[in-house]
């Protein structure tokens, strides 16, 4: 049995050590909105957060993730209001959606450790594929998401100062 941390909740599964975590978020957890791609690492339709770093998770085995904390699309935020959700929202990012979930967790990633990046920084930390060509629209989105939840930060701040 492996014991799994996902989206906050405490999950046990009885699956081989090396399955993909991919696999056992979708199949034996049920969450789908996370999506198989390429299976090797190279599109980020698989994309989930893992201890806050963007991870492909078709190619990392399940045991690997016993103790750490996992974030799938569908735990990101309560109401679908993560900064991020909200700037994809807002600039109509998607266009089928498959590799969004993806690239929301990407985007995620970056801004936690950057979160005023430019142009050539998300071109460079944006590496996941999206055959629909929305690659534009994601640059925009990453710009407009880096605004919310900078302003996000200060309005806490404020908040704290006047308490
Ligand atoms: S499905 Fe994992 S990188 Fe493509
Ligand atoms: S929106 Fe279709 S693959 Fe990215």
């Amino acid at each position: 049995m492996i014991s799994l941390n996902v989206n906050g909740k405490t999950m046990t599964v009885d699956v081989e050590p090396d399955t993909p975590l991919l696999w056992v978020v979708r199949e034996n957890l049920g969450l789908t909105g996370t999506k198989f791609g390429c299976g090797i690492a190279q599109c980020g339709a698989c994309t989930m957060l893992i201890n806050g770093q963007a991870t492909r998770t078709c190619v990392f085995p399940v045991s690997a993730a016993e103790g750490l904390d996992i974030t799938t699309i569908e735990g990101l935020s309560e109401a679908n209001d993560h900064p991020v959700q909200q700037a994809w929202q807002e600039l109509e990012v998607p266009q089928c959606g498959y590799c969004q979930s993806g690239q929301i967790l990407s985007a995620v990633s970056l801004l936690s450790q950057n979160p005023n990046p430019s142009d050539e920084d998300i071109n460079i930390q944006m590496m996941n594929i999206c055959r629909c060509g929305t690659y534009p629209r994601i640059r925009k989105a990453v710009h407009r998401a880096s605004e919310l939840w900078n302003n996000a930060a200060a309005n806490l701040e404020t908040k704290g100062a006047n308490v």
